[in-house]
């Protein structure tokens, strides 16, 4: 009988004491996707252990690249280039897959991917990943829920990449990676400038690609006639860094953050500030300091530098004790709100109004069954649980298992008191079979 697991959470305790961050999930994704491009071995460093990277390197492993993993560092070699299929059943539990297309298109002149499904963020529309290869010169079909993409060489092109809701981050790197063996100069406009999107420009040109940009909005990408493999680390996880830092404020002790990117947290460390919470951070650690009061404020997510949206449940969750009133704005998901229900199950108040939430602060939250819906809505409900009167029982920790190692490990040791329990799914009564 296959098994959910959920886990019990004791709230009320303070947590004090240091936690280290792993490599960015976000930034693992597409950087192991990249070694499609590569002749010759990558080993990439610091790569956290996540259901999500498991997955990658089932797709990797599919797709003909030899995948060897040696505690945080992964080795890919591609070994069989005639294969070009990432499967449903795979790319359906994790939409960063479809990073494999560009790769693919590029180096093997076809690919056919599941197309991605929409989750419970939002809809997760691929047209401008769509639109940028066929600039490139592919010719993109949509058959039976694959996308099937093919092109004899793809030529350089400037391509226009901003969407509805701003700029892409995998639509920027799938763009990226098919314009790197391009015949000519790419322009791209528009594009994401996450610290991860830059992580993998830096892997590619590591790996002797011409990138230019870096970091802004307009990148510049000269095409090359091969990429080598290459020895990388990539970047500390920026979001699991916040998720962490949020529950210092929230638990009313004090944690050090350790392999934390300050530059990679002004959005939030600057919230902090006008919540009149104390930051202190150095090179690769932050700590911010128990506030007496926490100041209302409004938050609106943005592409980066922006507010960004992987932490939106999580301020939630600290917001829902600040004295007054503060209003969330979801930008870039306007449906990201799964988690305003599962919180008001626990006594928080909030209305949401369009793709905003007001949140009016209360004294005291109270432990409650609830269930993740997605990987940040689960870990802003784990925060909730940390400081509600009680136990919170969290349902679904699959979708948090995706994005944070060992989470509750992490916590644990921080003083928190959360158990992970097996359980059987719900026997169904036989009428409904
Ligand atoms: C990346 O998803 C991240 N995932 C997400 O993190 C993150 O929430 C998101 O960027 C925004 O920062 C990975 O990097 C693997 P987008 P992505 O394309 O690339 C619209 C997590 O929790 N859009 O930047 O899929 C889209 O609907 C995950 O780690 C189009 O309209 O997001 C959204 O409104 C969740 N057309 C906005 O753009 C497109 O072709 C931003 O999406 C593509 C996107």
């Amino acid at each position: 009988m296959p098994v959910l697991d959920k886990f019990v959470i004791e709230g009320g305790r303070k947590l004090k004491g240091e936690v280290r961050v792993g490599g960015a999930k976000n930034a693992a994704l597409p950087i192991l996707a990249a070694t499609i491009l590569c002749n010759g071995k990558s080993t990439i460093r610091g790569v956290p252990a996540l259901r999500d990277v498991d997955t990658m390197c089932q797709i990797l492993g599919i797709l003909g690249i030899r995948v060897e993993r040696n505690n945080d560092a992964i080795t890919c070699e591609a070994e069989d280039e005639k294969k070009n299929t990432a499967p449903y059943e795979l790319v359906n539990t994790m939409r960063a897959s479809v990073c494999v297309l560009g790769p693919l298109l590029a180096k093997r002149g076809s690919a056919r991917v599941s197309h991605p499904g929409g989750c419970t963020i939002g809809v997760r529309p691929i047209d401008l990943h769509l639109k940028g290869l066929q600039s490139l010169g592919a010719k993109i079909d949509i058959r039976h829920g694959y996308i099937e993409a093919s092109a004899n060489r793809l030529k350089g092109a400037d391509i226009y990449l901003g969407g509805p809701y701003g700029s892409s981050v995998t639509g920027t790197e799938n763009i990226m990676m098919a314009s790197v063996l391009a015949e000519g100069e790419t322009v791209i406009q528009d594009a994401a400038c996450e610290p991860e999107v830059q992580d993998l420009a830096r892997f590619l040109n590591k790996c002797g690609a011409k990138i230019e940009g870096i970091g802004s909005k307009i990148l510049t990408i000269k095409g090359v006639k091969e990429l080598h493999g290459t020895d990388y680390h990539i970047i500390p996880d920026r979001i699991e860094a916040g998720t962490y830092l949020v529950a210092s404020v929230l638990s009313g002790g004090t944690i050090t953050v350790r392999n934390a990117r300050a530059r990679h947290l002004g959005a939030l460390l600057h919230k902090f500030e006008e919540m009149g919470i104390e930051v202190e951070s150095g090179r690769d650690w932050c700590r911010v300091a128990p506030p007496k009061r926490i100041k209302p404020v409004d938050v609106v997510t943005q592409p980066y530098p922006g507010f960004p949206t992987d932490l939106q449940a999580q301020i939630m969750a600290l917001l829902c004790f600040a004295e007054g009133i503060s209003v969330i704005t979801e930008k870039i998901y306007p449906d990201r709100f799964m988690h305003v229900a599962e919180l008001t199950r626990m006594g928080a108040n909030l209305r949401k109004e369009g793709p905003s939430v007001i949140v009016q602060g209360v004294k005291k939250l109270y432990g409650a069954p609830v269930q993740a819906s997605d990987l940040r809505a689960g870990a802003g409900l784990i925060l909730a649980g940390l400081v509600a009167k009680g136990t919170t029982e969290l349902l679904r920790v699959y979708h948090i298992d995706r994005g944070y190692e060992r989470i509750e490990d992490k916590l644990n040791s921080l003083g928190a008191k959360i158990e992970r329990v097996a359980e059987e799914y719900p026997k169904r009564p036989i009428e409904e079979m």
